[in-house]
């Protein structure tokens, strides 16, 4: 029988799903995510690892699995944790899960977004430490974001989704930079197609929502920071390393950008020195797929991919490995 091993708790209804569909299902239960030994051990004569962005699935990991191991399916839509090339060469499918979480992670990006501009998190330890004596006509000024312009970098599901809640609630100017033009967004929301350099350039809030690849892979460094406005702000909500956390420190310390939201990071579940001492930064523990509907849903994609693999059917949504990005 087809044995899956999921490594964290993930929604029942992915369990549910695979059990009734016959597979023996496993989900360890230990403390936290396996460590990689830990991990090695228990996926060994596994048919399908269902991983999550903590697991490093690398060749040594499938070495580990063994000739049946058929399936990685990620608990994610991104996939920077799995060596898709080794899954290449050992014919080993690999699965994500776009499309769920999208609605989740643009309103995330647009929590943080108003959480940083509007300072609500020292607002709020203001108000708790017994500060708050009286109204002050000059007290937490910030710039409003009704029609500011808004950069976002990787136009994806999760980048369209954002710029239409900023356009039509918001009403904010959107910028954008992409691999590819798309010119329907273009029209839906006015936008504006921009080299990544003019973005930084023009915009007051910087939204990264491109995938990590060796591409991507420190895409805002201290030149890129040195572009940005002194006002702007730039929240991440897709791989840490997608910015060099050192330079964004460093830059903000020195006030040569307005702030961050960031919910993850370079070196999670670490923190760049000095990350944690600056005010003018909101940071979230990579939730932003943590909705209920979301996560639901991402669970019951995995299940179909499994159960479409299992069934010699084709995967519903494949990591293709691209050599070249
Ligand atoms: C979460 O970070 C995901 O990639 O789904």
């Amino acid at each position: 029988m087809a044995k899956i091993v999921i490594t964290q708790k993930i929604p029942d209804i992915a369990e549910q799903m695979l059990k009734e569909a016959g597979y023996e299902v496993d989900v360890l239960s230990l403390a936290g995510p396996p460590t990689p030994t830990e991990l090695k051990e228990k996926i060994k004569g596994a048919t399908v690892l269902v991983a999550d962005v903590n697991d490093k699935v690398d060749d040594e990991l499938m070495a580990a699995g063994g000739e049946d191991l058929k399936l990685i399916a990620n608990f994610a839509v991104g996939f920077n944790n799995i060596d898709l090339e080794a899954a290449h060469k050992r014919g080993i499918i690999v699965t994500n899960t776009p499309g769920s979480l999208t609605e989740a992670v643009a309103e995330h990006s647009i929590a943080l977004i108003l959480a940083v501009s509007k300072q609500i998190v020292p607002a709020d330890q203001f108000v708790r430490s017994g500060k708050f004596h009286y109204w002050q006509p000059m007290g937490f000024l910030a710039p409003h974001l009704w029609g500011k312009t808004i950069g976002i970098v990787g136009l994806g599901q999760i980048g369209s989704a954002l710029a239409a809640i900023c356009f039509y609630g918001f009403k904010m100017n959107v910028l954008y930079n992409d691999i590819h033009r798309n010119e329907r967004f273009e029209m839906d929301v006015k936008a504006t197609y921009c080299e990544l350099p003019d973005l930084l350039k023009q915009a007051d809030i910087v939204s990264l929502n491109v995938p990590l690849l060796p591409s991507t892979h420190h895409l805002i460094s201290t030149d890129q920071l040195k572009l940005m406005k002194k006002t702007s702000i730039i929240i991440n909500t897709s791989r840490g390393p997608v910015i060099d956390e050192e330079a964004l420190v460093k830059a903000l310390q020195n006030k040569e950008i307005g702030g961050a939201g960031l919910d993850v990071f370079e070196n999670e579940p670490d923190l760049q020195p000095g990350l944690d001492q600056l005010e003018n930064v909101v940071l979230t523990p990579h939730i932003a797929s943590a909705t209920i509907e979301a996560r639901d849903d991402m669970a019951v994609l995995v299940a179909k991919n499994v159960i479409a693999v299992l069934s010699g059917k084709p995967p519903i949504s494949q990591v293709q490995f691209k050599p070249k990005e």
